[in-house]
């Protein structure tokens, strides 16, 4: 203890109130040049310490002092103390946090941890992808239910009663007549239902067959419905906008369309585009046939005009039905229609990429 500072044993009452004031200073500095917490931990019983802190010696002086001085020589010992208490807490604290082992162990110049980030499923920008094709066109999009009646799912749609598609072992029925649809034309039946000619729609859904889950097929999967009607509609529209839509959706592989059946459609055809995987040469993707199938279409029956109240002599239309999985698989290569449905985020990572460098090309 410097003798300049030390308190004399009677002290008057501007010396007490000085020297105070200048323990406060002394004190803070003292706390501020200790660098460790042992320390600080000396530094406070010098300052602090019950028995022979230097603020103790004030409080004892506080006693000594005549009465009427001791209200104001004990504000400002309160106040000193308080500042002096202060100071060490706050000493206290920065030294325990750069004590922390996290603080120990941080280092600032390490690169930052990349974040992983989700993205769209691969069948899902192919769909995005596809309806925007279509909206150029002048389509809108519309849904309807998964879960349907037979009437929407079949009936409407002119499937005799009894056609084998009805059976239990290719639709899988929910309670009574209420089935998971098995394609997304029922839909075909509530737009017109719903809505007077023209209408160009595209119905993107989810569907659901009884299949075992093999490299081409699986229980549940997306289709894309489109569905044109107006007057005077006839096969050239429909010819004309699925090329269109192909020449966009492939490049310019050659497309060709084949005859088939469909109970809704008549006539009806089945699109083809050129296998990419061997350019039209026969390979295993493409069965050796140099052909991928990517829809089915047709001018839609007139008793499916009729069954919801369109007058079919006025009105002709066409319709189409893709699965978007597919055309993923065909389009990209892709061997196995189940890991499209896997999760497997690694899989899905480099087929998100694949597909995002494609569609910006
Ligand atoms: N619904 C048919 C299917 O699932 C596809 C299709 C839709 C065919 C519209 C013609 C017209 O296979």
């Amino acid at each position: 203890m410097t003798t300049s500072w030390a308190l004399p044993d009677n002290p008057k009452l501007q010396e007490f109130v000085d020297l105070a004031g200048a323990l406060a200073t002394r004190a803070s500095k003292a706390f501020a040049a200790a660098t460790s917490l042992d320390a600080l931990e000396e530094a406070r019983i010098e300052y602090l310490g019950d028995q022979r802190g230097q603020l103790r010696a004030f409080q004892i002086a506080l006693g000594k002092l005549p009465k009427d001085h001791r209200p104001s020589a004990g504000r400002q010992f309160n106040t000193v103390k308080q500042q002096i208490t202060d100071a060490y807490e706050s000493r206290k604290l920065q030294l325990s946090a750069s004590n922390a082992p996290s603080a120990q162990l941080a280092d600032p110049t390490m690169p930052a941890r990349q974040q992983w980030r989700g993205a769209k499923h691969p069948v899902t920008l192919v769909i995005e992808e596809i309806e925007g094709i279509f909206r150029e066109l002048g389509f809108t999009i519309a849904t309807g239910p998964e879960a349907e009646t037979e009437w929407y799912n079949f009936g409407s749609l002119n499937f005799p009663p009894n056609h084998p598609a009805m059976d239990l072992h290719d639709t899988l029925y929910l309670t009574g007549d209420v089935l998971l649809r098995t394609h997304t034309s029922p839909v075909q039946t509530r737009t017109l239902q719903r809505y007077a000619p023209p209408i160009r729609v595209l119905i993107p859904g989810r569907v659901y067959r009884r299949d075992f889950f093999d490299p081409s097929h699986a229980p549940a999967f997306e289709q894309i419905e489109g569905l044109c009607v107006d007057e005077g509609i006839s096969f050239v529209d429909l010819k004309a906008t699925l090329t269109r839509f192909a020449n966009r959706f492939f490049g310019k592989r050659p497309t060709r369309f084949r005859p088939s059946f469909f109970p809704f459609t008549e006539p009806s055809a089945e699109m083809d585009v050129q296998c990419g995987v061997c350019g039209g040469v026969g390979c295993g993707v493409c069965k050796q046939t140099g052909w991928v199938e990517i829809l089915g279409s047709g001018m839609v029956h007139p008793a499916v005009l009729e069954a919801t109240g369109v007058d079919s002599e006025r009105y002709t239309g066409w319709a189409f039905g893709m699965g978007p999985a597919r055309i993923a698989l065909s389009r990209y290569g892709i061997p196995d229609i189940r890991l499209l449905y896997d999760s497997d985020v690694r899989f899905l990572e480099q087929a998100a990429a694949q597909l995002s460098a494609k569609t910006s090309e």
